[in-house]
């Protein structure tokens, strides 16, 4: 028999919180097994009680007490189940958590999961489409959380438009949706309760105020093997330099131009079990940036004195404190591939590369498919065929899974 689908179900003070135990009631028809977390106000509308007999656990709220905090930290409730919901989510709960707070106990929750997040608001409908409220709407899409509803219709405060809950039997469809979108083939989250960090695309150094060195990189194997990892249940951190690609869904992406940025971006997502290093990032850039656009004024031309750029890949893979228990490079090569792509894997002390031939006809800057050839620090390796970035990203994802799955120590 399959183990029931673990539900955090965080319920904020809305008059739809008299909808739970019902929804709580035909999710245990379905499977589903809910640890409540209450707001404060959500009390004033349903009783912490009746939801204890419906759901047959203990409900949470703030009179959650130390003693609970030693048995069941927040951060371990964020972490255990497969989906954290909040129905009704409320404006001002949204607002809390598009602006990262966590000043009780459902949105420290929220804040401190690597679980996907469902939504279901509701709210009158003047509040709804409020400016602030879709604001916070997009910036919760953006941070990968998913929405059910609301719903058109006559609300309980007289007025009609959008801002109603969804009904219980659409929540529990869109629980399972979700549920669905992370499990793998197999049924199971393969990455689930990792954290990877993913460098892609490629830095800007600027010259002057109008002119920077840069490469050709999309950013399309990096997103991609981002997405991959997401799908695969891991809580995702992308660090993009400038690319033209949308950032893939249910991952955490920080924008940054230089490659100074990027490793400071880095710095800060760790810790990390996982760190994969598709980015091109520029080994060099200017000593100086001009403060003004450099002039072609009949002299010679300008010499540009260039400084080594900070190297992300060794850092992470040398770092003193936070190594990630897996740390993956790329090496982009034109010549004499593989010798130059192991010299690479030892100098930067990596546990993983993955070589790809970046020759002018190679097209794999910018274009869809890639072959790579992956070695491994204990001097094994093997060559992928053809296939489309999607495809590779795919496959390193699996052979990450089953890496750490039996912990082989590489
Ligand atoms: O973005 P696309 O168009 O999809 O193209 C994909 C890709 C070709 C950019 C990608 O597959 C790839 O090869 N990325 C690594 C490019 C690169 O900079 O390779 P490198 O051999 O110069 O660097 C080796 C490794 O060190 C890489 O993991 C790189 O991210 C890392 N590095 C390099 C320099 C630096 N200062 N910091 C780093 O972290």
């Amino acid at each position: 028999m399959k183990p029931p689908v673990k539900i955090a179900l965080i319920i904020s003070g809305g008059i739809a919180a008299y909808k739970i135990p019902e929804l709580i009631r035909r999710g245990r028809e379905r499977g589903m097994d809910f640890t409540c977390i209450m707001t404060e106000a959500a009390s004033r509308f349903v009783a912490p009680l009746a939801l204890a007999a419906v759901s047959g656990n203990r409900v949470l709220d703030d009179l959650f007490s130390l003693t609970d905090e030693v048995e069941m930290g927040h951060i371990r409730l964020s972490r255990e189940s497969d989906l954290v919901v909040v129905a009704p989510a409320t404006a001002d709960i949204m607002a809390r958590m598009a602006t990262g707070q966590a000043n009780d106990l459902a949105t420290a929750v929220l804040l401190a999961t690597n679980r996907p997040v469902l939504i279901a608001p509701a709210m009158n409908p003047a509040m709804w489409e409020h400016p602030a409220t879709q604001r916070n709407v997009e910036r919760l899409r953006q941070d990968g959380v998913a929405f059910v509803g609301p719903a058109s219709g006559d609300m309980a405060c007289g007025e009609t438009g959008s801002g109603r809950m969804a009904e219980p039997g659409e929540v529990l469809d869109a629980i399972l949706d979700q549920i669905r979108r992370c499990e793998g083939p197999s049924g199971t989250h393969p990455l689930a309760a990792r954290h990877a960090i993913v460098t892609s695309g490629p830095t800007h150094e600027a010259i002057d105020p109008v002119r920077y060195i840069a490469n050709h990189s999309s950013g399309r194997q990096g997103h991609a093997i981002a997405r991959a990892l997401a799908d695969a249940g891991a809580r995702v951190t992308l660090v993009s330099g400038p690319v033209t690609i949308a950032d893939p869904k249910g991952v955490d992406c920080r924008h940054v131009v230089t490659a100074r940025e990027m490793l400071e971006a880095v710095e800060t997502a760790l810790p990390a079990d996982i760190a994969i290093c598709a980015a091109a990032v520029a080994d060099w850039r200017p000593q100086s940036e001009e403060r003004n656009k450099l002039k072609k004024d009949g002299s010679a031309p300008p010499s540009i004195r260039m400084v080594e750029n900070p190297d992300i890949l060794a850092r992470l893979a040398g770092h003193p404190t936070n190594r990630p228990e897996l740390v993956i490079g790329f090496a982009a090569e034109t010549e004499r591939h593989e010798e130059h792509a192991r010299a690479k894997l030892t100098r930067k002390g990596c546990d993983w590369i993955l070589m790809n031939d970046v020759g002018a006809t190679s097209g794999v800057f910018g274009g869809s498919h890639n072959r790579v050839m992956l070695l491994r620090a204990d001097g094994t390796g093997e060559t992928w065929e053809l296939m489309e970035k999607s495809r590779v990203a795919q496959r390193l994802v699996d052979a990450i899974a089953a890496r750490l799955a039996d912990g082989d120590g590489l």
